[in-house]
């Protein structure tokens, strides 16, 4: 984060961002309380947690009805958000409650986007249970012999992918683009407030997304499998290849979705990996909530774990389909996130195309190539920009073919407001906390075992 305090391109966000930008909005709201509610019933139903967690979850109780009450002065700009979020202590310094406590204290989960947050949580946008009656035009379970074995039902995989009514099947010539998301949430409400809303404004694409039981907090493995059966279902019953998009771990399950189930890679036409961590994190944040159990997948995503040696091995480290990945030098969840150790950089051994690109170095000193964490890429205009270039070309993006004058000089994608940094922000963070709580992993403490499908002979 002291990046952002040191750099000389702090003055720049300054002046670029001194309109104020109203907070409001009226979709999908629910009164703040319910997420109170809902975070207090979670807590009744563990018996588990310590004192010091329990400490903590009542600060952000506390934190939250301050807000509700009016006790706490919301950010009204961009610059202000922009000046909080670099005082959010990171997650290995204060942990997941932590920072859900910072940002509700600093005012960066003014009470319309708890509301937001505690409505979507209820929406149908985030199940993983849904109908979805229309098959592919051939079977895709297993829609090759050279895929890894499913252990999910068909049912079950097929239950995960969320349909938008919207969605048009790629009739009027759109490019369905399937949306993974990262750890501890559903799809639906991590790309509500940035892909959700910007991608129905193009002439080019579709979206769709997967909702991953347990929030991908279990067996990346586990997960991977719905993301292998979604790609592959999406272009089946689309008749076309598919743009794929993902935050975060939602990367290394595409990866390793790609990997072992070779037949997703014919379904695919490009893959933007925002703030991945293909090479996991050097930050040992290893419970997501200490003493509720480390996650399965938080254990996966250390630097040098089983899981990552496994993907990465035999050229997993390259781009398996046209890959073009962009992340933040200061990230602070994925660590290194700087050229040329960047845990998001892949190489192209395959020879299908990889553009590797640090928003720093794209657009050096300028508000689009300033300060931007973790989840922030979401809303960052180079991160966009990369998406129309690759999904309109052949291939990767490739950054000589943007203008990226407008793109530097601005601080959020084009058509996005201050309700949508903070909405990307503090909506992740404030549902993974419940979700991890749900979750409750009492499991092992040590990563699950890499399946016999990915064993290979040296290990
Ligand atoms: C999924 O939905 C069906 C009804 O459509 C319901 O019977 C079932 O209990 C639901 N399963 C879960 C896990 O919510
Ligand atoms: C996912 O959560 C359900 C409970 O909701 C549990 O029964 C199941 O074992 C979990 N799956 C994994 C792979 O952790
Ligand atoms: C895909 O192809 C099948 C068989 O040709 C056809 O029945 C179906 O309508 C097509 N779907 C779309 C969305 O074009
Ligand atoms: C997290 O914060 C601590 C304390 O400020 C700092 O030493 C560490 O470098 C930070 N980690 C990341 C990844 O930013």
């Amino acid at each position: 984060m002291h990046y952002l305090k040191t750099a000389v391109i702090f003055p720049f966000f300054l002046s670029a961002l001194a309109t104020p930008v109203p907070v409001g909005d009226t979709l999908a709201t629910r009164d703040s309380s319910t997420f109170i509610s809902r975070l207090e019933n979670t807590l009744k139903g563990l018996g588990s947690l310590t004192k010091g967690v329990l400490q903590e979850v009542d600060l952000l109780i506390g934190g939250l009805q301050d807000v509700v009450e009016g006790k706490t002065d919301p950010v009204t700009t961009i610059e202000e958000a922009v000046g909080s979020l670099s005082d959010v202590r990171n997650a290995s310094e204060a942990g997941l409650v932590g920072v859900a406590i910072d940002l509700v204290t600093k005012g960066l989960a003014p009470k319309n986007i708890v509301d937001l947050v505690s409505g979507l949580n209820e929406e149908s946008i985030n199940s993983f249970n849904n109908t979805n009656p229309i098959d592919p035009q051939t079977s895709i379970f297993p829609k090759s012999s050279s895929d890894a074995p499913y252990t999910q039902s068909e049912e079950d995989l097929r239950a995960a992918v969320y349909i938008p009514e919207k969605f048009k099947y790629g009739a009027d010539g759109k490019q369905p683009i399937l949306l993974v998301p990262g750890t501890g949430d559903p799809a639906g409400v991590s790309y509500y407030f940035n892909f959700e809303k910007l991608i129905p404004e193009t002439d080019f694409a579709d979206a769709i997304w997967v909702n991953i039981p347990n929030n991908s907090l279990a067996d990346i493995q586990f997960s991977s499998e719905f993301i292998a059966y979604a790609i592959n279902y999406v272009a089946g019953i689309t008749n076309t290849t598919i743009g794929v998009v993902a935050a975060s771990q939602g990367n290394i399950g595409v990866q390793w979705a790609l990997k072992y189930w070779p037949s997703a890679r014919d379904s695919v036409s490009d893959f933007l990996a925002i703030s991945a961590d293909f090479h996991g994190s050097l930050l040992a944040e290893e419970c997501l909530i200490p003493n509720t159990g480390c996650t399965p997948a938080v254990m996966q995503q250390e630097y040098d774990s089983n899981f990552i040696k496994t993907l990465r091995s035999d050229d997993g480290d390259s781009a398996l389909v046209p890959t073009t990945s962009v992340y933040s030098g200061p990230d602070e969840v994925v660590t290194p996130q700087t050229d040329p150790d960047a845990s998001g950089a892949l190489k192209n051994a395959h020879g299908v195309g990889a553009t590797n690109v640090q928003i720093q170095l794209a657009c050096p000193g300028l508000p689009a190539g300033g300060f931007y964490p973790h989840a922030g890429l979401l809303v960052n205009p180079i991160t966009w920009a990369l998406f129309v270039d690759a999904m309109k070309h052949d291939g990767p993006a490739d950054l000589s073919r943007i203008d990226l004058d407008p793109i530097c000089n601005r601080i959020l994608t084009e058509g996005l407001v201050l309700t949508d940094l903070l909405g990307t922000e503090t909506a992740v963070v404030l549902d993974s906390v419940v979700h991890a709580l749900e979750y409750n992993y009492q499991g092992p403490a040590e990563e699950p075992a890499i399946r016999d499908y990915a064993r290979s002979s040296s290990q």
